[in-house]
């Protein structure tokens, strides 16, 4: 049987997990966060202690890798062989080190194929940077997720303020939109808004707002 899938693509800050999540849970679907696929990779080319700029050790590094997806009470957990690691792939520099390795063909290829074969096997709302164009380019519904640089920042740094960590807004947008554009010109699936994709700017939206648009254009393409 052929699955309904939803594939969510955006900036790095544009609020897709949590969106993603939220739909999911409401339309009985799998949720799939790619974005953690690529900072568990990351994860194991940091303790391998591997250059991110040597694309031949990154490549062969790649290779012998095991990255899977188990689900707990619903919630995605990451395994690098075997070991979860969920709660170890949220900091800075396994940020960094999945954006500088993302661009390669060896890490992507990988994890596209794993990504893809989840999405044959449940309906998902799928979320990350290349989903509608590259992974799932026959989605039903896709959506194009973004905010302005300006109210993304904003939004991480009152995060991290809540937690208690001491940042600086100015440098928060600088990282966002150095990520944003590694992610958008990269010779290897860039981000760009596929096509057929729903744009949704959620910079003057609610958490509330994003979702309803969102279940509206899946609607209307069910
Ligand atoms: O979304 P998140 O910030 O967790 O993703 C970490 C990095 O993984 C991104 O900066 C991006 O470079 C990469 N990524 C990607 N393709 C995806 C999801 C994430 O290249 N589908």
């Amino acid at each position: 049987m052929k699955h309904f899938n939803i594939a969510i693509d955006g900036p790095a800050g544009a609020g897709k997990s949590t969106i993603a999540k939220e739909v999911a849970r409401r339309l009985g679907f799998v949720y799939v966060d790619t974005g953690a696929m690529y900072r568990t990779m990351a994860l194991h080319f940091i303790r391998s202690g591997i250059d991110p700029k040597d694309e031949q050790a990154v490549a062969a590094s790649c290779r012998d890798v095991d990255v899977s997806l188990r689900y707990e009470n619903g919630v995605q957990q990451v395994l690098l062989g075997g070991e979860n690691v969920t709660g170890l792939i949220r900091t800075e520099e396994v940020g960094n080190m999945a954006s500088a390795t993302s661009v390669y063909k060896p890490v992507r290829e990988k994890l596209v194929e794993l990504q893809q074969a989840l999405a044959r096997r449940e309906n998902v709302v799928m979320d990350g940077r290349d989903i509608g164009t590259c992974v799932l380019p026959d989605a039903p519904a896709k959506i194009y997720l973004t905010a302005s640089s300006a109210v993304r920042a904003g939004r991480r740094y009152k995060e991290l303020v809540e937690k208690g960590v001491e940042c600086d807004l100015a440098e928060i947008e600088r990282d966002i939109i150095d990520r944003d554009y590694r992610d958008m010109n990269r010779e290897n699936s860039p981000l760009r808004q596929a096509e057929d994709a729903v744009l949704v700017d959620s910079s003057c939206m609610t958490v509330e707002q994003v979702i309803a648009a969102i279940l509206e254009a899946a609607k209307s393409r069910g």
